[in-house]
C-alpha cells in the first residue's frame, strides 16, 4: 500500500520504518521540509519519499496521524481525506497521566470532527513505540494484540493487514466511541512505564475459548 505519514516521530518513524521493510510505499506527509525529524527520518531510511501533506495524502491509499494531540485540530482542518483511511495514533494526555479531555469523549472522536471526508480508525496507541520498533516475542506461541476501533469496516480490514504486516494480532473492539476505552488502556500502559518505572517491552494478548 501507499502509506502517508503526518509525523515521522517516535511513532511515525517506528510504523513506517517496519512497513517499508515489508514492501509499503512510504511518503512523510510534512508541513516543513525543514523539520529535523523530516530530515532524521530519511537519513534512517533512504526510501522514504516525502511531500507536502495534502500532495501525500492525495497520493496515499491510507494515512497515519501521529503528532502531538494538542496540534491536531490546526493540522487537520486545512486538509481533505477524500474518503481516505486516516490511522489515529494519537492520544489525548493530560496533567498527572489523565485523560486530557476529561475522558467526556475521546480524541479519535474528536480528530474524526476535525477531519474532512476521513474514516477514522485508532491504532497503534495502547502501547509505547518501543513496541511498535520491535512487536516480536520469540518466546511465546501468541503474538501481541493491537486493539482498534472505528466505525468504517473497510478501513479496519485495511489496519488489520497492516498490523499483521507488523507482527500484531488485531482485535477490533467496535466504533470508533470505543476510543474513548483504549485511551484509556494507553494511560494505564503509561502510567506503568514512564511514571512507575516498568519495563516497556511488554504488550498485550488477546486468548479465547472457543
Ligand atoms: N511516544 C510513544 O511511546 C507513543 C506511543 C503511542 C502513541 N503516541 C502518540 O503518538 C503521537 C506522536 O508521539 P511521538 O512520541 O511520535 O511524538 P514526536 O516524536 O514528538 O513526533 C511528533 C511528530 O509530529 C510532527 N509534527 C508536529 N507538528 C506538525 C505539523 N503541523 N504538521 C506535520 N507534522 C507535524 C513532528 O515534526 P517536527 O519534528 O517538525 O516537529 C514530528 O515528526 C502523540 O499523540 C502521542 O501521544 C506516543
Amino acid at each position: 500500500m501507499k502509506l502517508a505519514f503526518i509525523g515521522i516521530g517516535n511513532v511515525g518513524f517506528a510504523l513506517a520504518n517496519n512497513l517499508q521493510k515489508k514492501n509499503h510505499e512510504i511518503i512523510i506527509a510534512h508541513n516543513n521540509i525543514k523539520s529535523k525529524s523530516v530530515s532524521q527520518a530519511q537519513e534512517r531510511n533512504n526510501a522514504f519519499k516525502a511531500l507536502p501533506v495534502q500532495n501525500a495524502i492525495d497520493l496515499a491509499d491510507v494515512i497515519f496521524l501521529a503528532t502531538p494531540f494538542k496540534l491536531n485540530e490546526e493540522i487537520l482542518k486545512s486538509l481533505d481525506f477524500k474518503g481516505k483511511t486516516l490511522v489515529d495514533c494519537t492520544n489525548p494526555v493530560g496533567p498527572g497521566i489523565s485523560h486530557g479531555l476529561e475522558s467526556k469523549f475521546s480524541g479519535s472522536e474528536k480528530v474524526q470532527e476535525w477531519s474532512t471526508n476521513a474514516n477514522v480508525v485508532k491504532s497503534y496507541t495502547i502501547y509505547g513505540f518501543e513496541n511498535l520498533n520491535n512487536s516480536h516475542f520469540l518466546n511465546y506461541n501468541v503474538k501481541p494484540v493491537m486493539m482498534i476501533a472505528g466505525n468504517d469496516q473497510s478501513s479496519k480490514e485495511k489496519i488489520r493487514i497492516l498490523n499483521s504486516d507488523l507482527g500484531f494480532d488485531t482485535l477490533d473492539v467496535g466504533n470508533l466511541s470505543q476510543s474513548l476505552h483504549l485511551e484509556h488502556m494507553t494511560l494505564l500502559w503509561v502510567k506503568m512505564v514512564r511514571a512507575n518505572g516498568h519495563h516497556p517491552n511488554f504488550t498485550w494478548a488477546y486468548l479465547e475459548r472457543k
